[in-house]
């Protein structure tokens, strides 16, 4: 970067030097450390099975980017989900079957970055766990590989069984997902409570034991009745349940992020409690910020930079006999 100055009528190029030290003094937010390190031991898959057993419920929460996943790291939540609701909730799709591998990897990237202590689990977008158990590996291994991954999220019921047992096998670890399945909304005809009678209610529980037989460390339940939710966490022998929308008795709860933060006012599922109004604070934050543009009241002084009356009277006499613009 330079730019060229008149200086007693000699054309002077100055340049100024462009390193990192430079790029990072004109960020005006950067996170208070430039790399996260862990803040506490480790969550490991023995330590969600002894939450188990000691009754203590596991916290689980999406995360889409460097902040959130750094948010799960310091207030201690244990497992961090890349969710393919990161379709919906960040990249504007209308359902999470468009999210490419690709994309999931990038967010996958960006969270495990601020998220280091909890289990970084990672959803299997749509379409990259089938046709073949092999696709299903090379996928998985991309996620553990580029992404940071230390486990994946496959949803299905005894049609993934393979796929979890192959996953399993080669050293990934799989959380399954059974009840409401997201992924399969056209075809559910919308996204409907489940296990809401006897057939269907049997139907969960068989996927859910069986998945549990194939390897799978972790269950989630999605919007299935309590008492189902309860009857399937007490069935299983190892592995938690981490409920959505399933009651209060499993072993752990999992929330969207942008829900649980009320990102939004619109739709709100039974099972949503919005713990936080973040769109009440973005729009009085923008509403405030074009105010004050508009009325000049930002920036103020202390908000400026000020320069010694002693150098802007010389850089006056330097532009007087006329600056040359440069293409540079
Ligand atoms: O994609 C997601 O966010 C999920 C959770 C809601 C369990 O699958």
């Amino acid at each position: 970067m330079s730019t060229a100055l008149f200086m007693n009528g000699v054309r002077r190029r100055i340049a100024f030097k462009h390193d990192a030290t430079l790029i990072r003094r004109w960020m005006s937010v950067r996170p208070e450390e430039g790399v996260v390190s862990i803040s506490r031991k480790k969550v490991t898959i023995q330590h969600l099975q002894h939450l188990r057993k000691i009754g203590q419920p596991i916290t689980m929460l999406t995360a889409y980017d460097f902040p959130t996943g750094r948010a799960c790291e310091s207030h201690h939540i244990d497992i961090t989900l890349v969710g393919d609701s990161l379709a919906q909730v960040c990249l504007g799709y209308d359902s999470t079957t468009r999210l490419s591998l690709d994309e999931m990897l990038h967010h996958t990237r960006a969270v495990a970055r601020g998220s280091k202590a909890p289990l970084l689990v990672v959803d299997m977008p749509f379409g990259s766990y089938s046709p073949s158990t092999e696709d299903a590996v090379r996928n998985a291994v991309r996620l553990v590989r580029e992404g940071g991954a230390e486990g994946v999220k496959i949803e299905g019921g005894l049609e993934v069984v393979d796929v979890v047992r192959r996953l399993t096998s080669v050293g990934i670890p799989v959380m399954a997902h059974v009840g409401l399945l997201p992924q399969r909304h056209t075809i559910l005809s919308g996204y409907k409570v489940q296990g809401r009678d006897a057939q269907s209610a049997l139907s969960v529980l068989q996927s859910a034991l069986a998945l549990e037989d194939a390897g799978a460390f972790a269950i989630v339940l999605e919007a299935i009745p309590q008492a189902l939710g309860t009857y399937i966490t007490r069935r299983l022998r190892y592995a938690p349940t981490i409920g959505i929308g399933a009651g209060s008795q499993t072993n752990g709860q999992v929330l969207v992020w942008d829900d649980m933060m009320g990102t939004w006012h619109g739709h709100k599922a039974k099972f949503v409690r919005r713990f936080g109004d973040v769109k009440g604070e973005v729009d009085k934050g923008v509403k405030g910020y074009m105010q004050a543009v508009r009325d000049r009241s930002f920036p103020a002084p202390a908000e400026s930079y000020d320069i010694t009356p002693d150098e802007w009277n010389k850089f006056l006499s330097l532009v007087e006999g006329g600056v040359e613009r440069t293409d540079a």
